[in-house]
C-alpha cells in the first residue's frame, strides 16, 4: 500500500485549485438514473469514490462518456451519463461496502423503475450510520421494503406517492434520496427538517434543471411536486468546500499564504468565522479566496448540520489547533466515533484530552514527525496538516482513504511549497 512522506516546517504559499465537491458529485451522478435522457456533469473531481460509483452505475445500465472540455481545470472532467434502460436493480455488496454513498441509488431506482435491491451499508470508522430514515421515508411514499440477506429490497406498485416527511435528525443522505424519489412521485412531498448543505442545494438545482418542481431550495423545508418524467440537463458541480477548508487550515497551520482558486466563501461561513476568530485572515478576490495566517490563537468549535461547523472539517481543525497559542475545545455532535485521529495526533506530540464528545487541545506543544496511520478520509487530512508543521519526517500509511476524497492532493500541496511525496508500495 502506498504511503505519504512529509518533511514539515515549510509554509504553504501559492495557488491551490479547488476541485468539484465529492459530496455533491455522488448524488448528482445517481440522479442520472432518474431520466432516459442525458445528464452532463461538469467539474467532476478525479477521486476513487467517483470511480466506485461510476462502476456501480455502469452495472445498473448508466452509459458514461468523457466529453472533451477545454474550459475545465486540470484533473476535472466533464462526463455525460445516460440511462436508457435498467440492466440491474441490484447494488451489490462488493461495491456498496467500498462506499456508503452507494445507498443514494435507492431513491432514484425505486422511483423510476419501481424496484431496487441495495446492499445494506455496514457501520464505518466514524459511527454506526444507519439508513433507517431513508427507508422510513420511502415507506411513507408507498414503497414496500424488506431486509433480505443483507439487502434492502424495495418495490413500488406503480409510482411512489407524495408524503409529508419530518426528519427527527438532519440527514444529508436521506434528504437527497427522498428528494430524488419525490421528483417522479405522484403528488406533493414535503421534506421537513431537511438538510440544507450546499451539496443538497446543488442536487436540487440540477434536478430542477432536469424538470423537477422543487421549492424551498436551500431551506429546511423542501416541497417537491412530482412530475411524470425528467429530462436531460447540463450542470456544473459546486466547488468542494471541505477541500477548500482543509487547505485553508493547512495554510494557517504552516503560517503560510495561499489563494484557493475556485473556492466559494458563501459555503464556508462557519469555518471562516471560526478561523477568523483564531487569527486567520480571509479575503475574497477575483482570482480566489486568499488565506493567510501569521499568528494563531485557540478557538472552539462544535460540529452541526449546515450552516453550522461541518463534521467533515473537525479532524483538520483539531490538527490546526495543536499549533495555536492557548487551549481549544472541539465538540463532535454528528458522529459518535469521529475522534480516531486523536491517538495518531498524540503520537506526534499533540496534547489532546477527550471528554466524551469533546476534545480539549492544548496548543503550543511543537509536533514531531512520526509514522502514523490514516483511519478515515478526514482523519487522513488531519494527519497531513500535522505532518506539514511537524519537525522531521511524518510517514502516513493507509492513504487509500485520502484518494477517496482529495484529488491529486500530494501534487497540489507540493506545488504550494510543501515537502510531500507519495511513496509507492
Ligand atoms: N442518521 C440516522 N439515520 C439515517 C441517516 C442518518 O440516524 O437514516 C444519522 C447518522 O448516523 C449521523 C447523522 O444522522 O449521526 C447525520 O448523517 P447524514 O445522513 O447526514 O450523513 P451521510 O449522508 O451519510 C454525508 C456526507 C458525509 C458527512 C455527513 C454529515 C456524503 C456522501 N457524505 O453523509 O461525508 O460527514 O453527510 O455532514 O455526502 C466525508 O465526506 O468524509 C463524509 C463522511
Amino acid at each position: 500500500m502506498d504511503r505519504i512522506a512529509i518533511h514539515g516546517g515549510k509554509p504553504l504559499n501559492g495557488r491551490f485549485q479547488v476541485s468539484g465537491a465529492k459530496n455533491a458529485a455522488l448524488p448528482l451522478m445517481c440522479a442520472a438514473l432518474l431520466t432516459e435522457e442525458t445528464l452532463v456533469l461538469h467539474n467532476l473531481p478525479g477521486l476513487e469514490d467517483i470511480k466506485t460509483l461510476s462502476q456501480l452505475l455502469a452495472q445498473h445500465g448508466v452509459i458514461q462518456k468523457d466529453l472533451p472540455d477545454q474550459a475545465e481545470a486540470e484533473g476535472a472532467r466533464t462526463v455525460s451519463l445516460a440511462t436508457p434502460r435498467l440492466h440491474s436493480a441490484t447494488a451489490p455488496y462488493d461495491l456498496v461496502r467500498k462506499m456508503r454513498a452507494s445507498v443514494l441509488v435507492l431513491g432514484p431506482l425505486l422511483s423510476r423503475f419501481g424496484q431496487a435491491r441495495v446492499s445494506l451499508p455496514g457501520g464505518c470508522a466514524i459511527g454506526a450510520r444507519p439508513v433507517d430514515l431513508h427507508l422510513k421515508g420511502l415507506r411513507q411514499m408507498g414503497a414496500e421494503i424488506s431486509l433480505e440477506e443483507g439487502y434492502i429490497v424495495a418495490a413500488s406498485k406503480g409510482r411512489l406517492k407524495g408524503a409529508d416527511i419530518t426528519f427527527p435528525v438532519v440527514s444529508v443522505g436521506a434528504t437527497e434520496n427522498l428528494m430524488c424519489a419525490a421528483t417522479l412521485a405522484r403528488g406533493t412531498t414535503r421534506l421537513l427538517n431537511a438538510a440544507q448543505e450546499p451539496e443538497v442545494t446543488d442536487l436540487a438545482n440540477c434536478l430542477t434543471a432536469m424538470g423537477a418542481r422543487i421549492s424551498g431550495i436551500g431551506t429546511a423545508n423542501l416541497v417537491i411536486e412530482g412530475v411524470e418524467a425528467l429530462h436531460g440537463a447540463s450542470h456544473r458541480i459546486i466547488p468542494d468546500r471541505i477541500e477548500a477548508a482543509s487547505v485553508a487550515m493547512a495554510c494557517a497551520a504552516t503560517r503560510g499564504r495561499i489563494c484557493l482558486a475556485g473556492a466559494d466563501p458563501a459555503h464556508m461561513g462557519a469555518v471562516i468565522d471560526t478561523l477568523e476568530s483564531a487569527g486567520v485572515r480571509f479575503e475574497a478576490q477575483p482570482d480566489g479566496l486568499h488565506v493567510s495566517c501569521a499568528h494563531l490563537a485557540g478557538a472552539d468549535a462544535m460540529t452541526e448540520p449546515y450552516p453550522g461547523f461541518p463534521t467533515d472539517i473537525q479532524a483538520q481543525m483539531m490538527a490546526l489547533m495543536t499549533t495555536a497559542e492557548g487551549a481549544s475545545m472541539i465538540t463532535e455532535s454528528i458522529f459518535e466515533n469521529r475522534f480516531m485521529h486523536v491517538p495518531e495526533l498524540r503520537r506526534m506530540g499533540a496534547a489532546i484530552t477527550l471528554h466524551g464528545r469533546s476534545a480539549m487541545i492544548r496548543g503550543g506543544n511543537p509536533l514531531k514527525g512520526a509514522p502514523v496511520m490514516a483511519t478515515d478520509l478526514r482523519a487522513s487530512m488531519s494527519l497531513i496538516i500535522a505532518g506539514l508543521v511537524a519537525e522531521g519526517e511524518t510517514v502516513i500509511s493507509r492513504i487509500y482513504h485520502l484518494d477517496r476524497g482529495y484529488a491529486r492532493l500530494v501534487e497540489k500541496l507540493a506545488a504550494c511549497g510543501a515537502d510531500i511525496r507519495r511513496l509507492k508500495d
